[in-house]
């Protein structure tokens, strides 16, 4: 699953990151943490109908406008899949099925779950072998499928780019210059400010999804001279909102992190539902559970302590990735894993966030995190702002240090603290998952539905927020 140059990505981002946050985010960290917290309150969501004052519009303040790219910038990506020049490792799996991937196999014992085998893991259920890097594709999916889309860009409350730039980032990272890197953002930049849509408000209600962590599309910063592309350095994404997997300095640019795609996309309300209550009674015999490889070269990580610490306990289980490769990227098995475990350890990696915390949360196991970084500095729209709700913190220094028992800590949080929590983690599900591109769910809002609330809510927000914005208020 994971790209080639897995090592040295490994390496080389944690440096970068630890680089970038020192040099800009770290001693803002309290700062941020605090204040704001605004969170994805569930209460009030976005008014879906107004029904007052005669306005039956369901779509009224929800309408976006898809911009028509040229194929270039997103299907000819798709279709060239297998053209790499054995530069860069052939994306055509990863891209299939509306981006999902490979649909998974039950293995046979699994096939007697639920009646007649309801709840196993498989293709037929919405389970997929999801790369973590897919959600350019798997977003603008949902998009083309969005209740509300308009053709008429003066109703839109907002207007979506379907530029795939975290596959464009795939495809001319490895062995390429830094002008060939950069060309389709480029590109792009030129053909949006000579549309009408761009102008009317010099882009600040355009967004597009970068389905990979802002760290890739931030060359020039003080952070990585050598890494990715400067598409979140370019004069037009410093006015549109951007999408990432990991905002790179959560509140103060315009990225702004939604969840990893998980291995789960649902067809049907009935899929969420049905998962949703496999999580809630499922047995936990493991207290905690890991899944990951060391980063042995990288002083600062703690994932060698976590192992040690996870190795010596006789409840906790891991899938080690360092030696069966194989074995830790199987998704069934990390589904199963998670699934009978009470915590799911989630050290930072490559960077701080990891896929496997929303694979955690999903399989309704409460994830341990050692950085604020790692969750609760990103996700505001996903996850609630207070993160007791539904996770665990032990700060990184202790673990490192070697005085921390993660066991013991987790053995003192009492039953009911633990059951609230699971129960919170069961009430995120629908909205940590991406529903199947291909169906539409009924009522349950998935991750895609909470991301452009978000987007429509920060567009109005930048609206009043500025006098000369009196574009908007003609809609
Ligand atoms: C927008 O226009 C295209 C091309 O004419 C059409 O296929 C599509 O259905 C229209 N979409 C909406 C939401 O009206
Ligand atoms: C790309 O540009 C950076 C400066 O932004 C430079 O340090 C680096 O060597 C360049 N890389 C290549 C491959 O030209
Ligand atoms: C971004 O917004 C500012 C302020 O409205 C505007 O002056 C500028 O031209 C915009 N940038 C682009 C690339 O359109
Ligand atoms: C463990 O060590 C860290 C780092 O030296 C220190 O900050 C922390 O207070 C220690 N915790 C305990 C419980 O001793």
């Amino acid at each position: 699953m994971e790209m080639s140059g897995r090592v040295h990505r490994a390496r080389f981002l944690l440096l970068v990151a630890a680089a970038f946050w020192v040099c800009i985010l770290y001693f803002r960290l309290s700062s941020i943490i605090a204040p704001s917290e605004r969170a994805a309150s569930f209460a009030k969501g976005y008014v879906r109908r107004s029904g007052r004052g005669g306005y039956d519009d369901p779509c009224r303040g929800r309408y976006v406008y898809m911009h028509d790219l040229p194929p270039r910038f997103n299907a000819d990506m798709l279709s060239g899949c297998g053209r790499t020049d054995g530069r860069w490792p052939d994306m055509c799996e990863q891209v299939s099925n509306a981006g999902l991937g490979k649909p998974l196999h039950a293995p046979p014992e699994d096939e007697g779950e639920g009646e007649g085998g309801a709840l196993a893991l498989t293709g037929a259920r919405g389970w997929y072998a999801t790369h973590q890097f897919a959600l350019d594709a798997i977003f603008d999916g949902r998009m083309r499928r969005y209740e509300c889309l308009t053709n008429d860009s003066s109703a839109a409350a907002a207007v979506f780019v379907p530029f795939y730039a975290g596959f464009d980032f795939a495809r001319h990272h490895w062995g390429y210059d830094n002008a060939t890197r950069d060309a389709a953002s480029r590109d792009l930049a030129r053909w949006l400010v000579g549309r009408p849509e761009w102008r009317r408000a010099g882009g600040r209600d355009h967004f597009l999804v970068a389905g990979r962590t802002a760290w890739d599309f931030r060359r020039d910063t003080c952070t990585s001279p050598n890494w990715g592309t400067n598409l979140l350095l370019l004069a037009i994404t410093k006015n549109m909102t951007v999408l990432v997997v990991e905002s790179s300095a959560p509140g103060l640019g315009n990225d702004m992190a939604v969840p990893y795609p998980t291995y789960f996309h649902p067809r049907t309300d009935a899929d969420v539902v049905g998962w949703q209550r496999r999580i809630e009674s499922s047995d936990r015999p493991w207290l905690m559970s890991f899944v990951g490889a060391p980063r042995p070269g990288d002083p600062r990580s703690i994932r060698s302590q976590i192992i040690a610490q996870c190795s010596a306990s006789s409840a906790c289980r891991q899938l080690g990735c360092a030696t069966g490769a194989g074995q830790c990227h199987t998704p069934g098995n990390i589904i199963r894993l998670f699934r009978s475990s009470t915590f799911c350890l989630q050290p930072p990696g490559d960077s701080y966030t990891r896929r496997s915390a929303f694979d955690a949360m999903v399989a309704g196991c409460v994830p341990v995190f050692f950085h604020p970084a790692s969750a609760y500095l990103q996700y505001r729209w996903h996850l609630p702002g207070d993160h007791a709700r539904y996770s665990v913190f032990i700060p990184e220094d202790g673990v490192r240090a070697g005085n921390v028992s993660i066991e013991e800590t987790l053995r003192r949080i009492p039953p009911p603290a633990v059951r609230s929590m699971r129960k919170e983690l069961v009430r995120l599900v629908p909205r940590l998952v991406y529903a199947d591109p291909r169906y539409t769910l009924e009522t349950v809002k998935d991750a895609f539905d909470v991301a452009v609330e978000g987007v429509i809510e920060k567009v109005a927000k930048s609206r009043t927020g500025s006098p000369a914005e009196s574009w908007l208020k003609k809609i």
